[in-house]
């Protein structure tokens, strides 16, 4: 299988089965800038730059789950801990194993970790695995990279999280579809701005 195939593609599986994950989705204007920085990749590098309104944070890969276990994780989104906050996309760069090329940031927030490390934790008591690998936050740009590039700074783009979602991932004629199963606002505090 080649790397590209096991990514972005949805396949229903038997019983109803879904192929999900758990993402942070860019507000209008995070999004059309990834998409810009996505085309002027795709013009330098080849490859195929991902469609806007496919553009995403992913937080946890479940991968394909049974119809009668999605409850659970519906249950599981609505009680996680989490605080609005900012993050500021300012790296680009290209993993050679998966042909992608992908914008990061180089000080990810610690609300942001803090979320994950929560929300891993909780879907593997729940039983639902989840890779070891620390996570690295980034934004798929392009797939099917043609050549690679050592990471780089970007202008900052400024992506004000507010909420995360639940998303089953679907095959459709244009490519892959990603369908939300439920989104949910932060339900902590900010925190107090820093001196
Ligand atoms: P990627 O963009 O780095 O490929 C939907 O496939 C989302 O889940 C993508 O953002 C993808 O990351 C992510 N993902 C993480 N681990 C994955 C895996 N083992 N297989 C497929 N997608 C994975």
């Amino acid at each position: 299988m080649r790397a590209s195939d096991s990514h972005d593609v949805g396949a229903p599986g038997a019983g109803g089965g879904k192929r999900v994950f758990f993402a942070l989705w860019p507000d209008e204007s995070a999004a059309r800038r990834l998409h810009d920085a996505g085309r002027a990749l795709q013009h330098e590098c080849g490859g195929r730059a991902m469609r806007r309104e496919t553009l995403h944070l992913t937080l946890a890969f479940i991968g394909e789950v049974a119809g009668s276990r999605l409850d659970a994780l519906i249950e599981l989104g609505a009680r996680l801990p989490f605080a609005p906050h900012r993050l500021c996309l300012d790296q680009l760069g290209s993993w050679r194993h998966n042909r992608l090329a992908w914008a990061g940031s180089c000080k990810p927030p610690t609300e942001l970790a803090e979320m994950v490390e929560t929300l891993h934790a909780w879907l593997r008591e729940a039983g639902f695995p989840i890779e070891k690998r620390p996570f690295a936050p980034h934004v798929t740009l392009v797939r099917r990279l043609e050549r690679g590039f050592p990471p780089r700074g970007m202008a900052p783009i400024d992506w004000p999280v507010s909420e995360f979602r639940l998303v089953a991932s679907e095959r459709r004629a244009e490519g892959a579809h990603y369908r939300p199963l439920g989104r949910w606002p932060a339900n902590l505090p900010p925190a107090p701005a820093q001196k």
